[in-house]
């Protein structure tokens, strides 16, 4: 008897169980936003946060040199003019120098396909993009740290603000910082090519 009402009674249950899993994520989804490129960068932002952890975790491995197992330090030449290395200096000056000086070892690291973030090794800066278009090292790891890599057609590379799109990374014919919103990948100013000896 018992039974079968459970049996009868079973089959509306599912029904209900089954309304509600499937209307739960159109509720759920009317009340959040659209993905919008704020929120990827936060969510990549926790990317870069799980990855530093992971490169600090492995750092307290058994290996007596922690520091062997991050990125390998490179140069950043930009072939505008005669040719200039990227530097981020202790006061958060970036420019560049046609002789690379200690200043001009960065290290850059993948934080997902195409978007890369580069910290000066010496000053322990990052390189980071004001929505003015200029580049500064800073101290704090920031959305406006997450750079656009792309492999152009001559084989250099232009890095682009993830969080400022159009605003690039690049130098004047002297080697000075050039404002990154007038400039354009199709320009020597923004052609970079990442380097592992000067
Ligand atoms: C990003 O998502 C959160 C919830 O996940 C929401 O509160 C916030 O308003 C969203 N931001 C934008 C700019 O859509
Ligand atoms: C940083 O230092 C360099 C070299 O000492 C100097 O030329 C530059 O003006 C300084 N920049 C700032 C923002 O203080």
């Amino acid at each position: 008897m018992c039974l079968t009402m459970v049996s009868l009674l079973l089959p509306g249950f599912l029904l209900l169980l089954l309304f509600c899993v499937c209307h739960r994520p159109v509720g759920a989804k009317r009340q959040e936003p659209v993905a919008s490129p704020e929120n990827d960068s936060t969510r990549l932002r926790g990317l870069w946060k799980l990855h530093m952890r992971d490169s600090l975790l492995k750092g307290k491995g058994s290996s007596p040199h922690p520091i062997r197992e991050g990125p390998k330090q490179q140069l950043l030449y930009c072939r505008v003019g005669i040719g200039y290395h990227l530097q981020i200096l202790p006061n958060g000056s970036v420019g560049g120098v046609h002789k690379p000086t200690e200043y001009s070892w960065l290290k850059m690291f993948a934080i997902k396909h195409g978007v890369v973030g580069i910290k000066g090794v010496k000053s322990g800066l990052y390189l980071c993009m004001s929505g003015q278009g200029l580049a500064h090292g800073v101290e704090q790891f920031s959305d406006n740290c997450l750079l656009k890599e792309n492999l152009e057609e001559n084989h250099y590379t232009t890095y682009s603000s993830l969080s400022h799109p159009g605003i690039y990374l690049a130098l004047s014919h002297k080697g000075d910082l050039r404002k990154g919103s007038s400039v354009g990948r199709h320009q020597s100013c923004t052609h970079f090519l990442p380097r592992r000896t000067p």
